[in-house]
């Protein structure tokens, strides 16, 4: 390795596939909510976790759109969890400075949810120790679909050239144009797949996949995957 090339060491962003809270309730004979509660404890070690390692921009996978259709009384209850979750957790967000941003299709989410989030989303941003996004309703597929079609209205109106779109006109049209693509994606509870998440901006992420399930996955187990992805050699297609 050449001096010269840049290290793997702490990464920017790091998103998370947040899996496993069912089969965690299941094996102690508890309802799936139950694990869901515990995975709440687990975005908090989480955000803890970055902070202390300087990571910038966190993106946890909170729910999918393909996450609606599960049952009537699951999705009440993980839509209860995050209004808890948004009450409860703002004033962390206020002491780290932490802005709060969401990816999805925000107006599929209840209306309570939607002004918890904006009232959060709203005061937290000015802040720029951290950012900490919320894949909601979010599926990779119907992100790309929103922006093609925010690219064709503009070339309808005639403000865009077909010849001029490149790689740099799908990124800026994506929910979050101005975040960096994740450097590490970790998969938590062993699923070897991406279950339709950050499709476009996932090419070049380092991967992370462990056994263990989402509320489990406390702060120990997040420096293991630090630790692991400061350890990788990315070549982005290159020779070294
Ligand atoms: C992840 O845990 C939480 C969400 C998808 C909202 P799951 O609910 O998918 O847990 P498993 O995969 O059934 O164990
Ligand atoms: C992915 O987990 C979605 C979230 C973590 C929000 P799922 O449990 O929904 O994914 P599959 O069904 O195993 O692919
Ligand atoms: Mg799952």
């Amino acid at each position: 390795m050449s001096s010269k090339e840049p290290k793997a060491q702490i990464p920017r962003h790091v998103a998370i596939i947040m899996d496993g809270n069912g089969r965690w309730a299941k094996q102690r004979g508890l309802p799936r909510l139950k694990g869901h509660e515990q995975g709440a404890e687990s975005v908090r070690a989480a955000i803890r976790a970055c902070r202390e390692a300087g990571v910038k921009y966190l993106t946890l996978y909170a729910f999918s759109v393909e996450n609606w259709s599960r049952p009537r009384a699951e999705i009440a209850g993980l839509m209860r969890l995050l209004r808890t979750f948004l009450r409860d957790r703002a004033q962390d967000l206020h002491d780290d400075h932490v802005r709060l941003r969401v990816a999805g299709r925000i107006g599929d989410l209840p209306a309570s949810v939607r002004k918890e989030l904006t009232r959060v989303v709203d005061e937290t941003a000015s802040y720029r120790a951290g950012t900490l996004i919320l894949a909601l309703s979010y599926g990779g597929r119907a992100e790309l679909v929103d922006a093609t079609r925010a690219i064709v209205n503009e070339v309808t109106a005639g403000t865009l050239a077909p010849d001029a779109i490149d790689e740099a006109t799908i990124s800026a049209h994506l929910y979050l144009p101005d975040v960096p693509d994740p450097d590490l994606l970790i998969r938590t509870s062993g699923e070897m797949r991406l279950s339709n998440f950050l499709l476009w901006q996932l090419s070049y992420s380092e991967l992370y996949v462990t056994d263990v399930l989402w509320p489990d996955f406390r702060e120990e187990e997040f420096r293991m995957a630090l630790s692991s992805y400061a350890g990788r050699h990315r070549r982005f297609g290159g020779v070294s």
